[in-house]
């Protein structure tokens, strides 16, 4: 009993000794090996602004109450991240990458283990070329910034990304970058020409000479290789005028519809991008609170509004669009039908739900997310249309939970004339559409979220007949835990389970890759790509 309590202090105080060294010694170790006062832009639990910069950093609040960061690191310059890396290698603190924070699994700003979370978003410049063509962005600017940057120079210049305004074109773009012009010109990945990237060293490393790493980051994920300091992008020609429009229809009654987009929507003209969302929602028509299934096409004809007309009495008489309805300014998001004529960047705005003529600067909101918006998701990719008892099946799943979407994006084009081992993004001719498949809920308790997140799972089991098989495929960036993660070893073999569902053949590469750039594995997370090794 009494060497037990000895023991117990014992260890007690060599755990307080172990956090303490880590703590001054991480401090210490920053003022060696930088010139300034680096740990000015150091925040630890203690300091006022550490909790509002995490608060921005978790898109998905899930995680809120757990796993702190031992400190937030949050450079104002390239070269305060060389120490960082340097330091929490020597401490033996894991490091994670945050951009604009929306990783699906949160791994950008938790972690099991003490870590750094190591925040970009201070990192922001854009060098726009146009003369070129080209633009530097460092990794902290999100995609929203980017746009607004590129539409203020030029009304014929734009860039293939993604949606919403918030998302850190660190992550989006060495994910892939799935977005509306990707028919036309490929993924966000597809269109980036060099990067500088800082390895476990703290060597900036060029996309010219480092022809494997700059192969990897294009979509095999970022944080397995090291720190993507910025990447140099081709901007794509936009004409002046582009349409965009929205049709909306309760799926009851108009399946068939949904199926002529799944049979034809890959293969429209490469300017024409209709994507196709299917939702629950609840009728509050004469007191009866029903529930029922919709869908709605959110689409972008990179043109005027005269050439897409005849091209939709072509295609898609059945949307009855006129143009007389892309000329009414107070149409709403929910409304049936709506259309508008209008610069790249009024497309841009109207993709994520704004009016078409909102201030551009509604790009630049850098707001706290909803406290009380938690969410999960996971994505297929879709070989053959989904047969009628497919189309049952999900309206039956859709109607038995809350706040459900499918998110479906119609590939081919330009995507399907790039070769499965381009880039690390594997997903090109052969498949239809991705479907990301989503669930949002309001009350982080235990058992509501273990509810929901069930509800997802038993949805994606029922769906794997109707989806590309062998492997089951899936979208990194709508990165997914359940597909499986690293174990203690971080096993090649174990994680070719999930690696090949996002990256198919491309896993191995990566792998080889990687132990040839992190051999040592500093940088890893339970879906980071291990070092190659055919013993396990
Ligand atoms: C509301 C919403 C809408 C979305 N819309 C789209 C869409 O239209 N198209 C699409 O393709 N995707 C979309 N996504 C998915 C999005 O692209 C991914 O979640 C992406 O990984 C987020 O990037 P981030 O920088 O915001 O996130 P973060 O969480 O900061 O980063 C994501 C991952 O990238 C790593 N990383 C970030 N920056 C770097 C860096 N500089 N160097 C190395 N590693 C880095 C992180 O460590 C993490 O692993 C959407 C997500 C949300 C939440
Ligand atoms: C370094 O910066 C911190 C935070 O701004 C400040 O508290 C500290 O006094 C500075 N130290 C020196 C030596 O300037
Ligand atoms: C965090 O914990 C507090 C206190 O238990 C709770 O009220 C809050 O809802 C939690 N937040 C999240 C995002 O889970
Ligand atoms: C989709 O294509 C298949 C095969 O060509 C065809 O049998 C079916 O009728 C089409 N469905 C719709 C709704 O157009
Ligand atoms: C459109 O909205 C504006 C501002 O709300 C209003 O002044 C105008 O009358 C509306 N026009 C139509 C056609 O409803
Ligand atoms: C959240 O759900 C739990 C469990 O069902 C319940 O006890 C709690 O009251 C709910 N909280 C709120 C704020 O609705």
């Amino acid at each position: 009993m009494r060497s037990f309590q000895i023991l117990s202090v014992l260890f007690f105080s060599l755990f307080l000794v172990n956090c303490y060294s880590k703590k001054e010694g991480f401090l210490q170790c920053l003022t060696k090996y930088s010139q300034k006062n680096v740990t000015k832009n150091i925040y630890s639990p203690n300091s006022p602004t550490y909790l509002s910069i995490l608060e921005y950093a978790q898109k998905n609040p899930r995680w809120f109450n757990s796993s702190h960061p031992t400190f937030i690191a949050s450079p104002k310059k390239e070269s305060e991240i060389r120490p960082v890396i340097l330091c929490s290698k020597k401490i033996g603190l894991e490091i994670t990458i945050k951009s604009g924070g929306h990783d699906y699994e949160g791994i950008s700003y938790r972690s099991e283990s003490p870590f750094v979370m190591l925040d970009l978003s201070n990192l922001n410049k854009i060098k726009i070329n146009l003369k070129e063509g080209t633009v530097w962005v460092q990794t902290g600017v999100t995609i929203g910034q980017l746009y607004y940057a590129i539409a203020k120079k030029s009304k014929v210049h734009g860039f293939p990304g993604g949606v919403c305004f918030s998302v850190g074109t660190g992550g989006m773009i060495s994910g892939g970058g799935l977005g509306a012009l990707m028919r036309k010109f490929g993924l966000a990945a597809d269109n980036v020409v060099d990067a500088r990237v800082m390895d476990v060293k703290g060597k900036i490393l060029d996309g010219e000479k480092n022809k494997d790493l700059f192969w990897a980051i294009r979509g095999g994920g970022g944080a397995s290789f090291g720190v993507i300091l910025e990447w140099k992008l081709k901007l794509v020609r936009v004409p002046e005028k582009l349409t965009v429009f929205t049709i909306r229809r309760k799926l009851e009654g108009n399946r068939n519809l949904l199926q002529k987009w799944e049979n034809i929507s890959h293969q429209l003209p490469e300017d024409l991008f209709i994507r196709a969302v299917v939702q629950n929602r609840r009728s509050s028509e004469g007191n009866v609170n029903k529930k029922y299934v919709e869908f709605y096409f959110q689409a972008q004809y990179v043109g005027p509004v005269d050439e897409l007309i005849p091209l939709l009495k072509q295609y898609f008489p059945e949307f009855n669009l006129e143009r007389k309805d892309c000329y009414q300014e107070n149409t709403t998001a929910s409304a049936e039908k709506e259309c508008h004529e209008v610069p790249w960047i009024g497309s841009v705005l109207h993709l994520f739900f704004r009016k078409p003529n909102d201030s551009p600067k509604v790009l630049l909101e850098k707001r706290i997310p909803i406290r009380k918006n938690f969410n999960k998701g996971t994505s297929d990719f879709v070989k053959t249309p989904i047969p009628e008892s497919g189309w049952e099946m999900i309206e039956r799943l859709l109607l038995e939970e809350e706040r459900v979407q499918m998110i479906m994006e119609p590939l081919g084009g330009k995507l399907d004339k790039i070769s499965e081992s381009e880039i690390p993004f594997p997903h090109r001719k052969g498949n239809l559409y991705t479907i990301q498949y989503l669930v949002n809920w309001g009350n982080n308790s235990e058992s509501i979220s273990s509810q929901k997140i069930a509800w997802l799972r038993k949805f994606y089991k029922e769906m794997e007949p109707y989806v590309a098989k062998s492997p089951r495929t899936a979208y990194l960036n709508y990165r997914d835990f359940g597909l499986g993660t690293n174990e203690e070893d971080y096993s090649y073999s174990k994680a070719k389970i999930w690696g090949e569902k996002y990256f198919k053949g491309n896993f191995e590469r990566l792998a080889k890759v990687k132990r040839k750039v992190d051999p040592t594995n500093f940088f890893r997370s339970e879906q980071s790509v291990p070092p190659y090794h055919l013993s396990h």
